[in-house]
């Protein structure tokens, strides 16, 4: 297909001059979200010369397309300036490394671990909720002291990863984040300690450093099989503590903060507790941890009925297509009885969420031991978010549990 322009006016695109890195759109998405489904099936956005899709069906072509909009660029607005983790490459060097740890992190691996994990999360609400009798109320942060844990403690022990400074990895991951998006100051403010964390957890990924029997150690063992090379292994390593903890939180924290706040939803999950798993998944849905990353078009591309021309940088707008009401009826109602399956929170295709059922797996055990202890949640306080180029992060989400 040839492009006669590069002028996406001409193409017909609409042009946004509206900014989804800004503060104010950190703290509250949605609006900017509406926007960019509005505006059309593809928009450009201005300031950064990025194209960007929201709406549902032209993100799922999109995600699917991964020879025409490729990962190797990188998936941050600027190009790839840092080693190639599995997220930063395309087939055919994608496929080894990827099968890897799709093995590993396979739903047949995580069962056998939900034993160790259920063990975590009792110990856990133990902590908080053992001196209280039936009926009693106590108050606790639902991201600080529930969310933050599993992912800092139970999934780097599953990875074989020492007990020492675990808080260091959301920072790490949340650097990791930020610099995909555009160089503002929440890059700037992570740069000083980034070479630091960096090398921090390339070392605590080198094979001796991991424990024999964690997903770590099994990456090597790859290597050593000859399926992934050794250079490679310590960095796919860490990417797993990159992409899958600070998500997990987030994730985690949003589906706390759905059931406080839809407390009639919470009494359906109590009274039938098979939906637990359709629970973190409509929050998933619902609040999409990871809100945007990019993509570079390597070839002109149709999509909705216009073309993005080749050698630019495409934003893939997860959290607005999980809302298109193209696709979701009420798409902005919290409802454990839709079936929220197909949506774009791990994204789509061949960069689909490795670490799904990890993330699966840690939800599952937390909400099993809520249903069993927890009568009513309720939010008692301000929710604070924490600002990240292309997470919905939280700082606070105060609460309230009312005990069986
Ligand atoms: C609720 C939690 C999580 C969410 C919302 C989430 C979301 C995502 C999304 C949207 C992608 C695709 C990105 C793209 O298309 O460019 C992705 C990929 C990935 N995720 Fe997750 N993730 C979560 C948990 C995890 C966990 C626990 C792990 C590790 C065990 C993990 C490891 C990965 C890896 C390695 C990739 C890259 C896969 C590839 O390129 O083939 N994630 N995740």
């Amino acid at each position: 297909m040839t492009v006669t322009s590069q002028c996406p006016v001409s193409q017909g695109i609409p042009v946004l001059d509206a900014d989804p890195f800004a503060a104010e759109c950190l703290e509250d998405p949605l609006p900017f979200q509406q926007q960019l489904r509005d505006a059309g099936p593809v928009a450009y956005l201005s300031k950064y010369g990025v194209y960007a899709i929201g709406r549902f069906a032209e993100l799922s072509e999109a995600l699917s397309n991964w020879q025409g909009l490729i990962s190797g660029a990188g998936v941050g607005i600027r190009d790839l300036d840092a080693p190639k983790g599995l997220l930063q490459t395309d087939p055919p060097l994608h496929d080894a490394p990827r099968e890897v740890l799709q093995e590993i992190l396979s739903a047949r691996a995580l069962r056998a671990m939900k034993e160790t994990c259920m063990t975590r999360v009792t110990d856990l609400l133990h902590e908080h909720l053992s001196d209280a009798p039936k009926g009693a109320t106590v108050e606790i942060d639902g991201l600080t002291q529930i969310a933050h844990v599993l992912p800092v403690d139970f999934f780097p022990d599953a990875s074989g990863i020492d007990e020492s400074a675990r808080d260091k990895f959301v920072d790490f991951a949340d650097h990791n984040f930020n610099t995909a998006g555009p160089y503002n100051d929440l890059v700037k403010a992570g740069e000083c300690k980034a070479p630091e964390l960096a090398s921090w957890m390339a070392q605590k990924c080198q094979r001796d450093a991991l424990r024999p029997d964690g997903f770590g150690a099994d990456i090597w063992a790859a290597a050593d099989r000859g399926d992934i090379l050794h250079e490679n292994a310590a960095l796919l390593a860490s990417s797993l503590i990159a992409a899958g903890v600070d998500t997990t939180i987030y994730g985690i924290a949003g589906m706390l903060y759905a059931l406080a706040t839809n407390p009639e939803q919470w009494e359906l999950v109590k009274k039938n507790p098979s939906l637990a798993r359709v629970a973190f998944d409509e929050a998933l849905r619902w609040s999409s941890p990871v809100q945007a990353m990019l993509r570079k078009s390597s070839v002109d591309l149709q999509i909705g009925g216009v073309v993005i021309p080749a050698g630019q940088k495409v934003l893939m707008c997860y959290p607005a297509a999980n809302r298109d009401p193209r696709r979701w009826e009420n798409p902005d109602n919290f409802d454990v009885t839709r079936d929220p399956s197909g949506h774009l929170a791990f994204g789509m295709g061949v960069h689909q969420c490795v670490g799904q059922h990890a993330a699966r797996l840690q939800a599952a055990c937390l909400l099993e031991q809520l249903i069993e202890r927890v009568d009513t949640i309720e939010l008692v306080g301000e929710v604070k978010y924490h600002h990240n180029n292309v997470l919905r992060g939280w700082s606070s989400v105060p609460r309230r549990f009312t005990l069986k």
